[in-house]
C-alpha cells in the first residue's frame, strides 16, 4: 500500500552532472521572459533568451517547454520551466522554486534521470528545489498491470545543481527525501481503493511500515475498543462487515522538549451510512482517511528526522456503511470518557470518531493537540479546494497558519463563533452531531472542541486546558482537477509539511 520506490536526490556541481536532460528556470520579468541559469554556455544562453518570446515562452508558473540541445551545450534535452513573476532583485522565492521544480519533474515522467539547474545557491533554495522534485516525481501505479503505463514512470534520479559544499547540501537533501517520502506515503494510502484499504488493512499497513523503526505502535481491535468504551468509533463502524480500529503511533525520543498529539480522521470509505450520500458525492470518499494517513506520515517523518519532540498520533479508523447493523439517525452513543452523542445524521461521522480519539489523546496531557480531518463539505464552500481551514485556540491556530506559510502550503484561520454551539444541543443526549448548516465547517469544529480534555477531571482541565487546533482538509487533500506544480491529480498529501515544520518548531 505504501510504495518503497522514491526518487534519488543527488547534489552535483554543473561539471558532475550525468543526466541527459537539464531543467533551467525562466522568470516572467517586467520586460519579458528572463533566463535564470548559468548552466548553458554564454553564447547559447544569449541566443536562447532572444528567441524566448518567439517560442511563446512567458515564464509563467506551470509552463514547461522541451527544447533540443543547443550547440555547445552537453544536454540533448533542454527543459524550460516557468518561475512566474520575479522579485525586485530578479530572483524567485522558495515556493516559486518548489512549484517550478515540481512541475518540471512531474512533466518529465518517462525520463529516467534529470538535472535541475534551478537557483539553489542557499540551503533554503536547495531545499525548495529538492522538495519540489521529490513531490513532483510521483505516480500511483499499484493497481495497473505491469508495463501498462510505458513512458509514464516518474523520474527516478534527480541531480540538483548547487554550488553548496556537501556538508551543507547533504542534510538538506536528506530532509527533502524524508519529507517527500512522507507526503507520497499519504498519497499512496489515500489513492489505495477501499476494496484494499479498510480499517484492519490500514492498521496492518501502518504496523508493517513501522517495523524496524523506533516508532511505537498500538492497535485497538473491535473487542479492545468495546472494552475501553470507544463508542464513537465502534458506532460509526458498526454498519460495516469490516470492523473499526484505533491506532496509536508514538515517537518518544529521549530528552524530548515537548509533547504534541495528533489526531486523524480515518474513514476508509464514507457512504454517509443510513443518511446515504448521493452517488456523485461518494466518488471521492476513499479519501476520507487522509487525516489519519497524514498523522501516520508526520509521526514517521518526525522519527526519521530525529526531531527532539515527543509526538503521539491517533488514527481513528472505520468504514461508514449502510446496513441492517448500521447506526440509525437518532441513535445515542457513549464516547470514550463518558459523554453521550445523539447521531442525527450518520453522514456527520467524522466528528464522532474524532471525538473518541480527541478524548484519548488529551487524556495523556500533551502540550498541544492538533487534529486533521476531511471533515466537511462546508470547508470547500467556505475556502475552496486549495486552502485548509484552521480553527481552534487562537495561538495554536495561528501557529499552524504560520507553519503552513513557512512550508509553502495554503491554510487560512477561521473562527468558531459562539452562537453555533447551541445549534448542537440535543434533547436526549449531551450533544447532537448535527447543528447549524451555514458555516458548517465551524459547526463541526464547535462539536470537536467539546471533546478536547473531556476525559480529564473538570478542575484539572480548567486549570490547564490542552491547546487545540483543528485542520479541515476536505478540499485540499484530494485534487479533482488537473495536476499543477508539485501537486498531482487525486491524493495530494497536504499538511504533512506544515505539521512536520510545526513540530520541529516546538523543539525550540
Ligand atoms: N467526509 C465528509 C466531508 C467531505 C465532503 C470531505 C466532501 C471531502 C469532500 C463528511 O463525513 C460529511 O459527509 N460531512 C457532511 C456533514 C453534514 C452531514 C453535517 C457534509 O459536509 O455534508
Ligand atoms: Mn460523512
Ligand atoms: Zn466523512
Amino acid at each position: 500500500m505504501i510504495s518503497q520506490e522514491r526518487p534519488t536526490l543527488i547534489a552535483r556541481s554543473l561539471a558532475e552532472v550525468t543526466a541527459p536532460a537539464v531543467v533551467v528556470g525562466v522568470g516572467a520579468g517586467p520586460d519579458g521572459p528572463l533566463l535564470l541559469t548559468d548552466a548553458l554556455p554564454d553564447e547559447a544562453a544569449v541566443a536562447l533568451e532572444s528567441s524566448l518570446e518567439l517560442l511563446g515562452v512567458k515564464g509563467r508558473p506551470d509552463e514547461v517547454h522541451r527544447l533540443p540541445g543547443l550547440s555547445g551545450s552537453r544536454w540533448p534535452l533542454l527543459v524550460l520551466v516557468g518561475l512566474g513573476d520575479l522579485d525586485q532583485d530578479g530572483g524567485a522565492d522558495d515556493e516559486a522554486l518548489r512549484q517550478a521544480s515540481g512541475a518540471a519533474v512531474r512533466s518529465l515522467a518517462g525520463t529516467q534521470s534529470v538535472a535541475l539547474a534551478l537557483p539553489a545557491d542557499t540551503p533554503s533554495r536547495l531545499a525548495a528545489v529538492a522538495e519540489g522534485a521529490a513531490l513532483g516525481a510521483y505516480a500511483f501505479t499499484a493497481f495497473t498491470s505491469a508495463g501498462d503505463t510505458p513512458g509514464r514512470a516518474p523520474v527516478s534520479t534527480v541531480e540538483l545543481v548547487t554550488p553548496l559544499p556537501a556538508s551543507a547540501s547533504e542534510p538538506v537533501l536528506r530532509r527533502a527525501a524524508v519529507i517527500g517520502d512522507a507526503v507520497c506515503a499519504v498519497r499512496d494510502l489515500v489513492n489505495t481503493p477501499p476494496s484494499h484499504l479498510y480499517p484492519a488493512s490500514f492498521a496492518d499497513a501502518v504496523v508493517a511500515d513501522l517495523e524496524g523503526t523506533d516508532v511505537d505502535v498500538r492497535v485497538w481491535d473491535e473487542t479492545q475498543l468495546a472494552a475501553e468504551g470507544f463508542g464513537g468509533i465502534l458506532g460509526i463502524g458498526q454498519g460495516s462487515s469490516r470492523p473499526p480500529r484505533l491506532v496509536r503511533v508514538e515517537h518518544a525520543p529521549a530528552g524530548a522538549r515537548a509533547h504534541v498529539a495528533l489526531v486523524g480522521k480515518g474513514i476508509t470509505f464514507d457512504t454517509g451510512g443510513i443518511s446515504l450520500k448521493p452517488p456523485a458525492s461518494m466518488m471521492t470518499m476513499k479519501s476520507d482517511m487522509a487525516g489519519a494517513a497524514t498523522v501516520f506520515a508526520v509521526v514517521r517523518a518526525a522519527a526519521a528526522l530525529e526531531i527532539p519532540v515527543r509526538v503521539t498520533g491517533w488514527l481513528a479508523m472505520a468504514e461508514n456503511m449502510p446496513s441492517d447493523t448500521a447506526l440509525r439517525p437518532s441513535d445515542v452513543l457513549t464516547m470514550h470518557g463518558g459523554k453521550t452523542v445523539e447521531v442525527m445524521n450518520t453522514d456527520a461521522e467524522g466528528r464522532v470518531v474524532m471525538a473518541d480519539a480527541l478524548v484519548a489523546a488529551t487524556d495523556e496531557r500533551p502540550d498541544a493537540v492538533l487534529d486533521v480531518a476531511t471533515l466537511t463539505g462546508a470547508q470547500l464552500v467556505a475556502l475552496g479546494v486549495r486552502h485548509t481551514g484552521v480553527m481552534g485556540d487562537e495561538a495554536l491556530r495561528d501557529e499552524v497558519v504560520a507553519a503552513a506559510g513557512a512550508a509553502g502550503e495554503l491554510a487560512w484561520p477561521m473562527p468558531i463563533p459562539e452562537q453555533l454551539r447551541p445549534s448542537l444541543d440535543s434533547r436526549v443526549a449531551d450533544i447532537s452531531n448535527m447543528g447549524e448548516r451555514f458555516g458548517g465547517m465551524m459547526t463541526a469544529a464547535a462539536f470537536l472542541r467539546e471533546f478536547v480534555d473531556a476525559g480529564r477531571p473538570v478542575a484539572e482541565r480548567t486549570e490547564s486546558p490542552t491547546p487545540w487546533a483543528h485542520l479541515d482538509i476536505a478540499g485540499p487533500s484530494f485534487n479533482e482537477s488537473a495536476a499543477y506544480g508539485y501537486t498531482p491529480r487525486d491524493a495530494t498529501g497536504t499538511m504533512v509539511r506544515t505539521l512536520v515544520g510545526l513540530i520541529a518548531g516546538r523543539a525550540g
